[in-house]
C-alpha cells in the first residue's frame, strides 16, 4: 500500500503499520486516506480476526502533520475525522501496539482501539492547546470519563507529555512492555484473541461500545466545529509558525 502505511495480513491478523519514520510517523492527509482504506480492507475481508494498529518499534506517531495543519484550507473535509470514525467503527477487535512517540491523534485514537499495549519508554502528550486547538477523537468526552475530570484537564490544558507508566496508571494503556519482548508479546495476544470464537468476539465488542456511540459521534461533530474554526485562527498560525520555525511561540499579543 502506497503513502507510508503498510499492511500483512498473517494468520488472520491484520497489522496496519505507519511507516513515515523520517518525520517521526507524523500523519498526512494521503496517510489518513490509505489508513482508512486498510480499516475497510480488514473490514470486508472475513479472513481477518484481529487488527494490529502499529507504527513500529520505534515510534507510534507524532500525530497531524504539522505543515499540512499549517496548509489546511477553510472548509476542507477534515479527513482526520474520517479515519477516526472509520477506527471507532471497526466491528473487529483493534490492538494498538505503541512505542515511542505517540502525540496528538497518536494519543487519541487509542481511545477508539479495544486494547493499547506499549513499550515502557512510549511517550504520550495531548498537545493541542499549545498548538492554538483543542481536543478531537471525542477525547474531550472519553478522557474525563475514564481518567475524571481534573485528571482530564490536566492532559489537556497543560498538553505536557508522559509516560507508559503513567498511561498505564490513568488507564489509557492496559500492560507496558520491555522493547525486545514489544512485538512478539503483541502479536501473541493478537493470536489469543485470533483463536476465539469470532462472533463473540465481535458481539463483545459491539455491545461495549454500543452504549456511547450516539454521544461519541456527537462529541466528535462539536470538537470538528471548534476546531476547524481555531485551525484557521492566529494563535494556532503562531503555534504553528513557531513549530516549523524551530522557535517559541508568543501568544502574548492575543
Ligand atoms: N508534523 C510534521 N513534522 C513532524 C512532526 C509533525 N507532527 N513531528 C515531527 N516532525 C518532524 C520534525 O520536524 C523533524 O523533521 P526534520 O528532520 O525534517 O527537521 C523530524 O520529524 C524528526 O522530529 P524531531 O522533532 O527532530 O524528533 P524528536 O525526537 O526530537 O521529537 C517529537 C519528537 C514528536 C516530540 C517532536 O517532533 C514534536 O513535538 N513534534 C510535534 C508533535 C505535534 O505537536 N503533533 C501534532 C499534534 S496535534
Amino acid at each position: 500500500m502506497p503513502e507510508n502505511v503498510a499492511t500483512t495480513l498473517q494468520q488472520q491478523i491484520f497489522t496496519i503499520r505507519i511507516d513515515r519514520p523520517e518525520k517521526k510517523n507524523a500523519l498526512t492527509r494521503a496517510m489518513y486516506v490509505s489508513l482508512i482504506s486498510a480499516m475497510q480492507r480488514a473490514e470486508a475481508d472475513a479472513n481477518v480476526r484481529i487488527i494490529v494498529l502499529t507504527g513500529g518499534e520505534e515510534c507510534f506517531t507524532a500525530g497531524n502533520d504539522i505543515a499540512d495543519f499549517a496548509a489546511a484550507k477553510p472548509g476542507e473535509a477534515p479527513v482526520a475525522l474520517e479515519y477516526l470514525r472509520a477506527l471507532a467503527a471497526t466491528k473487529k477487535p483493534v490492538i494498538a501496539a505503541v512505542a515511542g512517540v505517540a502525540v496528538g491523534i497518536g494519543t487519541t485514537m487509542l481511545l477508539h482501539c479495544d486494547l493499547v499495549y506499549a513499550t515502557d519508554s512510549a511517550r504520550f502528550q495531548l498537545p493541542f492547546v499549545n498548538l492554538g486547538l483543542c481536543p478531537e477523537a471525542a477525547s474531550s468526552l472519553l478522557l474525563p470519563m475514564m481518567l475524571g475530570n481534573h485528571r482530564a484537564a490536566e492532559l489537556l490544558l497543560f498538553g505536557e507529555p508522559f509516560g507508559a507508566e503513567a498511561a498505564r496508571h490513568l488507564g489509557l494503556v492496559n500492560h507496558t512492555l520491555k522493547s525486545h519482548e514489544f512485538m512478539p508479546k503483541v502479536m501473541e495476544r493478537a493470536q489469543q484473541l485470533a483463536e476465539k470464537p469470532p462472533d463473540s468476539l465481535r458481539t463483545t465488542k459491539m455491545l461495549l461500545k454500543s452504549g456511547m456511540q450516539e454521544a461519541i459521534a456527537r462529541a466528535m461533530d462539536r470538537e470538528t466545529e471548534q476546531f476547524a474554526r481555531l485551525l484557521q485562527g492566529p494563535e494556532a498560525k503562531e503555534a504553528m509558525g513557531a513549530f516549523l520555525e524551530r522557535r517559541k511561540p508568543d501568544f502574548s499579543k492575543f
